[in-house]
This record gives structure tokens, sequence and C-alpha cells, in this order.
């Protein structure tokens, strides 16, 4: 019997996207999913605990009011311009849903967050995938003037790391304004420039943003949309015919207490962008180009050294980083940044790899 003859035809030619490993043993130097190297504030574990005590039994607010209000007040916004999902994943994946399932194709990079295609091809979406330019650089002059039903971005785009202005977002925003543009900001947090501020002008902006990466909390799963009402309101249509309560209480009671404690957010992204920069200059030391990083993970490829190699033999020194086999990037790593300590035990072990026997 095929054992997919249950399967219907979709799920047969689906290409689901494949998340970084997750380890079960202990002992390795964990460089390879984007994960913030410091824990949440101590104050998530309080308030999960005490949210633990008090109506366990009882849905939570499908609207997940608490975190809207919190959301919007720290992002000078309306709790009627902010929606709050299972992480920013969940929140992409209605977005695609509510916005480019259009006549008209999704313009995206052509390098870029791979869950864009996958969902692109859950829902049926065409996609468009539009080059960045030799130093793998967005160039919003390469999306004008292309028939768009939508338009998707990272910025700081992944896995290149690297940023785009704010007056490029804009100029997107001007150049599409037939559509709603998707400007995934998971990582703006580590040096990239939000577009939040934007969302009272164009109406065609929509924000995501995710708790997983400067907030410490990829294991709670919460992520956000910021936008005008009604993107928000079409969000919701969306999110009320799939599951009504994709935010428990203690991922709401953590994910508020985690947005109050602005000092914690501020000491651990302050040290993420620290080792950053000395990880930058140590991988440059061993010979490696390294793109301009505003997030909080370096892409880096050497030009002596097979990535998907350097990859493996990484691994069997109990470093785990990123490789994708993508057509040009297929020669890259993608690097997390960790503590201090982290990047060290990363550095030695590719100073073992790398090093020119006999140089200095
Ligand atoms: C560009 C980008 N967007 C979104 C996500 C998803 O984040 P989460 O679902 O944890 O909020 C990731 C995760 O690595 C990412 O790299």
């Amino acid at each position: 019997m095929d054992v997919r003859a249950f399967w219907s035809p979709s799920v047969r030619e689906l290409v689901p996207y494949v998340p970084g490993e997750q380890p079960r043993s202990a002992g390795l130097v964990k460089l390879n999913t984007n994960e913030n190297p410091y824990p949440p504030s101590p104050r998530v574990a309080g308030a999960i605990a005490a949210a633990a005590q008090q109506g366990l039994q009882l849905y939570p607010d499908p609207e997940s009011g608490a975190l809207r209000g919190c959301l919007a007040a720290h992002h000078g916004l309306e709790s009627g311009q902010v929606f709050a999902g299972n992480g920013s994943d969940e929140v992409l994946a209605h977005a695609f849903f509510a916005f480019f399932r259009q006549s008209q194709p999704l313009l995206m990079p052509d390098v870029s967050y791979s869950f864009y295609r996958v969902y692109c091809q859950l829902y049926g979406i065409v996609a468009q995938q539009v080059p960045l330019d030799a130093t793998l650089q967005l160039q919003v002059a390469d999306y004008a003037g292309r028939a768009a039903g939508g338009v998707v971005i990272a910025n700081p785009n992944a896995p290149t790391g690297i940023a785009l202005p704010l007056a490029a977002v804009e100029q997107l925003l001007r150049d599409h304004p037939q559509c709603v543009v998707l400007v995934d900001e998971a990582y703006v947090d580590f040096g990239g420039e939000s577009a939040i501020a934007l969302v009272p002008r164009y109406p065609n902006l929509l924000v995501v943003q995710t708790l997983s990466k400067s907030r410490s909390l990829a294991g709670l799963r919460v992520g956000f949309a910021a936008g005008q009402r009604h993107l928000i309101e079409a969000l919701e249509r969306v999110k009320n015919s799939f599951n009504s309560y994709p935010l428990d209480r203690l991922a709401v009671a953590g994910a508020v207490a985690a947005y109050e404690d602005t000092a914690w957010f501020e000491q651990t992204r302050q040290a993420v962008m620290q080792s950053r920069a000395a990880l930058v200059r140590a991988l440059r030391g061993l010979g490696f180009e390294v793109l301009p990083s505003a997030a909080n993970f370096v892409f880096a490829t050497h030009p002596a050294h097979d990535a998907a190699q350097l990859a493996q033999e990484l691994r069997a020194q109990n470093v785990l980083v990123r490789h994708f086999h993508g057509p040009r990037i297929a020669q890259y790593l993608r690097i997390s940044v960790g503590t201090p300590a982290q990047c060290d035990a990363l550095v030695q072990a590719l100073q073992r790899l790398v090093a020119v026997p006999g140089a200095q």
C-alpha cells in the first residue's frame, strides 16, 4: 500500500519548512537557530507562575487583550492596530492567507526567510522572487513597476542580516499602494529601524515582530503584527476561522512581563550587539567575509573552505551553526551570536579548521 494514500494531493506536494536542529543532548554550543543566548527577564517566570495559579480551567481571552494593550502602548498605537499570535510564524501565515491570495504575484527577495515560499505553496500563492544585488543587498528600485499582489521582506533580512534603511521601506510602500507590504522585523531590535512608526501613515503597511529573539522567548511562542485597523480586522477574521485561542494564559502573562522589563531588554540586546562586533572581528581575522549584520546572527563565507563541510566539521566539535543549500548562499554559514564564551568556543573550533599551517 502507498503509505501516502490517505494524503490529499496538495499535502503530497508540500515541501515543508525544516527548522534548525534542536539537539536533545546538552553540552553543544548552539548557534544555529538565532535564539537569544540570554534567558528572558526573571519577571517572566514569576508572571507565568502567578498566571498558572488562576483560571487555567477557563479558556484564555480570545483577543489576548492584555497583551495587545501592552504592545500598543509600547509602540504608540491603539489596541485595534495590533494583532497577536502563536509566534510570528503563525502571524505571518495568517497574513499570507489574508492578503496575498491575489491574481498578481507576491514579490519577495530571492534570498530571504524560507518559510515565505512554504506559505505560498500551502495557500496557493504565486510568488515572484526579485534577486538581491550582487552584494546580497535589497534594491527597492528592482520592485518598482512590477505588477504585485503583495510584497514581503524581512528587515533586517534573513539569513543575510542586512538591514534596509527606513527611507527605502517607505519607498516600497509608496511604489506599491495597491497591495499590502509586509515587513517582517523579527531581528529589528539588534540594530534595524522599525517601520511601526509608519503605520498611521500607510494603509498598506503590516509590520510583524516576534518575542522569540530580542525578548528571549522563543520557547513561549508569541508574535504580533502592527497595522491599520482594516488590516488587523482581516487577520482576526482568519484567526477566528482557524483557532480562537492561539495564545494561552501563560504566554500572555509571560509576554507582558517581558515587555514591562525594559531594563532587561536593553541590557541583553546591547550584550548581543557587543558580542556580534567581537565575533565579526574574529571571523574576519580568520579570513571570513562577513556581511554587515543588524541582526543577532552573522552570515559568513570563507574563500578557501566549503561552507557545508565547515558546518559538518563544527558539528563534530560540538558547535552547531546553520547551513542552507539554496542558490547564491550555499557557501555561507549563518552563525547566531552567542554569549562571549559561546562565541569564543566557535572561534577556537574554526581556528582549528581554517588556520593555515605555519601562519601566525
Ligand atoms: C525572518 C524571520 N521571521 C520570523 C521568524 C519566526 O519567529 P517566531 O515564529 O519564533 O516568532 C523567524 C525565526 O527564525 C525569522 O527568522
